[in-house]
């Protein structure tokens, strides 16, 4: 039963309808591992029909085959984000499946280090293999192409789609080196997802005419599969904890708040923001 605001005279909504999921087609590209899979499963938890796109064939048959065991509606299919056109008939085949496309994460990223610094046991050095004098043509173009190409691409494909349903929600995974510089990972990082949020912001001023919100996650340090998966090594997560402001890393699991606020009517006002979820990170260095 809805009450009245007594301030406004609206009525106020149900908070539980509010942050509700349920029956929401969802696509998650880079959806097997990670924090998409962590975005898969919150949502799918809620009730939502979860379409994963990912390029590792072997992760999607693993997780979407644990998905549905737990009894969630979840189907996967492999795309590279690079190769548009199997990327817009994949969204063909998620509307075909679920009737329609609701929300869309535009997750899919790489983190090839080395940067210009390396973090060992002695602290921060100078790294030459990553240095700029080193980076070739060819890691620069393999970043942008999925981590900035990659989101333009998926961006598109879901306005697409959701235009003329005028409706929609789009999730960009960003990162805080779209404002600081993570200077152990790479120039091209750096640009790709600094890019990312301000095509963000022009997607949503495009797209807001037609109730389309579009909206960024920009996660801190995470353990996932990224760059080979060092960080799932337990000394350099304690490491790093230390020069957190809050003095321990994150997993998938403490991005799925933002995820769920930003897939459901919660944000129905909110666009072109991007919502940093690290901890205090990006604010900089407090013990
Ligand atoms: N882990 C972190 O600390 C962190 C921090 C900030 C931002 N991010 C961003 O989060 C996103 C997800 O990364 P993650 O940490 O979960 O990594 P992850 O490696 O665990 O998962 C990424 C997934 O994307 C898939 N993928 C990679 N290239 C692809 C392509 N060309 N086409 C389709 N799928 C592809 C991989 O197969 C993998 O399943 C990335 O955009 C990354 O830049 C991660």
């Amino acid at each position: 039963m809805n009450q009245t605001n007594a301030g406004t005279g609206t009525a106020l909504p149900d908070v539980w309808a509010l942050f509700s999921v349920r029956d929401l087609s969802v696509i998650v590209t880079g959806g097997a591992s990670g924090i998409g899979l962590g975005f898969a499963e919150a949502l799918a938890q809620g009730g939502a029909l979860i379409t994963i796109l990912d390029m590792n064939e072997e992760r999607i048959t693993g997780e979407v085959a644990r998905l549905q065991k737990a009894g969630y509606r979840v189907r996967g299919t492999k795309v590279d984000v690079t190769d548009h056109a199997a990327l817009d008939a994949a969204f063909d085949a998620a509307e075909a499946a679920y009737g329609k496309i609701d929300v869309v994460f535009a997750n899919a990223g790489i983190d090839p280090g080395p940067g210009f610094v390396a973090h060992g046991p002695e602290g921060v050095t100078r790294n030459p293999a990553g240095s700029l004098e080193s980076y070739t043509d060819e890691r620069w173009q393999k970043v942008i192409d999925i981590n900035l190409t990659g989101v333009f691409a998926t961006v598109r494909a879901a306005a697409r789609k959701m235009k003329p349903r005028k409706s929609g929600r789009i999730i960009i995974t960003t990162s805080g080196a779209s404002r600081t510089i993570a200077a152990g990972i790479g120039a091209a990082y750096m640009a790709a997802k600094a890019g990312s949020a301000h095509f963000m912001r022009t997607a949503a001023l495009e797209l807001a005419a037609y109730n389309i919100t579009v909206n960024a996650i920009s996660p801190g340090y995470i353990v996932t599969n990224i760059g080979g998966g060092h960080a799932h090594d337990p000394a350099f997560q304690a490491a790093f904890a230390k020069t957190l402001p809050m003095h321990r890393v994150a997993f998938p699991v403490d991005l799925c708040g933002a995820a769920i606020f930003l897939a459901s009517k919660a944000s129905n006002y909110v666009t072109g923001q991007e919502i940093g979820v690290d901890g205090g990170l990006t604010l900089g260095t407090a013990d």
